[in-house]
């Protein structure tokens, strides 16, 4: 069944993101290798030509945006229209071709690295130890999609196949990875050779224009047409529903919530199969540390993975479970207690915040899990707020979390951590597969065998071990989930069959 295919896929997948030791191959042309920005939100000590290009980027003012944003049905039908006709001139284009024009992209994305830096914190509060991992990320999916676009060609000649692509898709990311996702969406369609729209996140318009202003510079150079990625500025209304069910668009790339996902399915029902939405949607992840941990390193994979971007990924570790001893180990708690205490709260204006604020302010169900606690919880930290508008709050531990209680099972997207005590590793991954989602999950264990056996039975689509759970590394760690994490045939982002599934592939036709 397509069910059980996946599954095994996703096994595949889980062996080739395990443990990471080797150097990952991330593009850091500036900083040098080994700066403070090298993919990490821990205590690198920064250089201080780095210290200097960041602290100019992050009191740059916030820029004017430059797209217009679409109030009618026929801009809507215009822009769809105008990147239809763009697109077969590019797909006649050698693959080879169009791998150079990502290559130049990827050297346009490093030229405004600080311009992406600087709109990621004005409009989506990032700091910059946070939203420069992601322009190197969005560097990476240029050079990888540029392998992977020149590969078509090659597939096709050796297997006696044509590859046709989609004619235009359109990327709706989200907007806590402003930078990295609708690169990858963009780049990724633009290897198979589709015109793309895309429609930012309302949030972070701002940053997906120098991303674009990227790619149209290197179109400049290699003179291939703008209207190949255009950016469409809507809300979700009646526009972005156009949008969406457009009869022109053929596959929607969402990255998002599994209700919005499952929205845009039923907006697209009436067309023709092979319409495609392909969706990387929500997680409840859990960390599981067994008594045979490093604690040291536990700790520190813990609170990156929980409080990076103040909660806010849905790759962010929600629920950490501790084995038997563990869970009452002193050593453990004390340090994740000051460990998390010690992370200094603030704006991203300032150099020194380890932790920004959220979105907006909390509310709902994040409100209540930031003020509240379930029958059986109590704080080992309780979250504060810090500002009169409830976005910038401390961060928040609670233990006792109950298996089936709400917490246990809720996607809340904000600083919170909730603690789970299992009586062996069997009992923490049945509680780690009962949420529902299935995206990233991390084991910190120094027994082989423990970890032999968590990754066979544990369901997500990204499992880490001795690793913090967020920032999926291109190629080394494609990134996607299953169960109510994903939707559709999708492949994985940053992985092999990402691009060659963005159109269709035919036996040519001989001569006799
Ligand atoms: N790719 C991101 C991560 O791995 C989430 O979108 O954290």
């Amino acid at each position: 069944s397509p069910m059980l295919e996946q599954e095994e896929r996703f096994r595949a997948s889980v062996q080739d993101s395990g443990s990471v030791s080797a150097t990952p191959r991330r593009s850091r042309a500036r900083p040098p290798a080994g700066a403070f920005f090298a993919n990490t939100t821990d205590s690198d000590p920064a250089l201080p030509e780095v210290r200097w290009a960041a602290q100019e980027w992050v009191t740059q003012p916030a820029r004017e945006l430059t797209s217009p944003e679409l109030v009618s049905i026929g801009a809507v039908d215009e822009v769809v229209e105008r990147g239809r006709l763009a697109q077969p001139g590019w797909a006649e284009r050698s693959s080879a071709e169009r791998a150079a024009v990502l290559r130049t992209i990827a050297d346009e994305l490093e030229r405004r690295r600080g311009e992406m830096v600087t709109a990621a914190a004005h409009e989506g509060g990032k700091t910059v130890a946070e939203s420069d991992p992601e322009v190197s990320e969005a560097i990476d999916f240029a050079r990888y999609y540029a392998d992977r676009a020149e590969e078509l060609d090659e597939i096709a000649d050796a297997e006696g196949l044509s590859f046709t692509p989609d004619t235009l898709v359109l990327i709706t990311p989200p907007w806590n990875f402003p930078i990295a996702i609708p690169a990858g969406g963009v780049l990724a369609s633009l290897a198979a050779g589709s015109a793309v729209v895309l429609k930012p996140a309302p949030q972070v318009p701002g940053v997906a224009e120098v991303v674009v202003e990227a790619i149209h510079a290197a179109f400049a150079a290699h003179r291939a047409p703008e209207e190949l990625v255009q950016i469409v500025r809507t809300d979700e209304g009646e526009i972005g529903r156009h949008l969406v069910a457009h009869p022109g668009v053929d596959t929607v790339i969402l990255t998002g919530a599994y209700e919005t996902a499952r929205m845009f399915e039923r907006w697209r029902s009436d067309r023709p199969a092979g319409a495609r939405v392909l969706a990387e949607t929500s997680g409840k992840n859990a960390l599981v540390v067994t008594p045979s941990a490093d604690i040291d390193l536990a700790v520190a994979d813990v609170i990156r993975s929980a409080f990076g971007h103040a909660g806010q990924k849905c790759s962010a570790a929600s629920l950490l479970i501790l084995v038997g001893p563990m869970a009452r180990s002193e050593r453990f708690r004390s340090q994740l207690v000051d460990a998390a205490g010690s992370l200094r709260v603030g704006w991203p204006q300032d150099l020194g915040t380890a932790m920004g604020p959220l979105i907006g302010p909390a509310e709902g169900k994040l409100a209540r899990a930031l003020t509240t606690l379930e029958p059986g919880e109590s704080w080992l930290i309780e979250p504060r707020q810090r500002d009169d508008e409830g976005k910038l709050w401390s961060p928040g531990i609670k233990t006792g979390v109950q298996p089936g209680s709400p917490f246990h099972l809720t996607e809340y997207f904000g600083p919170v951590l909730g603690i789970m005590a299992a009586d062996s590793l069997e009992q923490a991954i049945e509680w780690q597969n009962a949420t529902g989602y299935g995206l990233t999950g991390g084991l910190h264990s120094l027994d082989e065998d423990e970890i032999r056996h968590w990754l066979a039975h544990v369901e997500v689509g990204n499992a880490y071990v001795n690793r913090h759970i967020t920032g999926a590394i291109v190629q080394r760690q494609p990134f996607g989930g299953w169960k109510h994490s994903s939707i559709g045939p999708g492949a994985k982002a940053g992985g092999p069959n990402y691009v060659a599934q963005l159109g269709t592939w035919s036996t040519v036709q001989r001569p006799v």
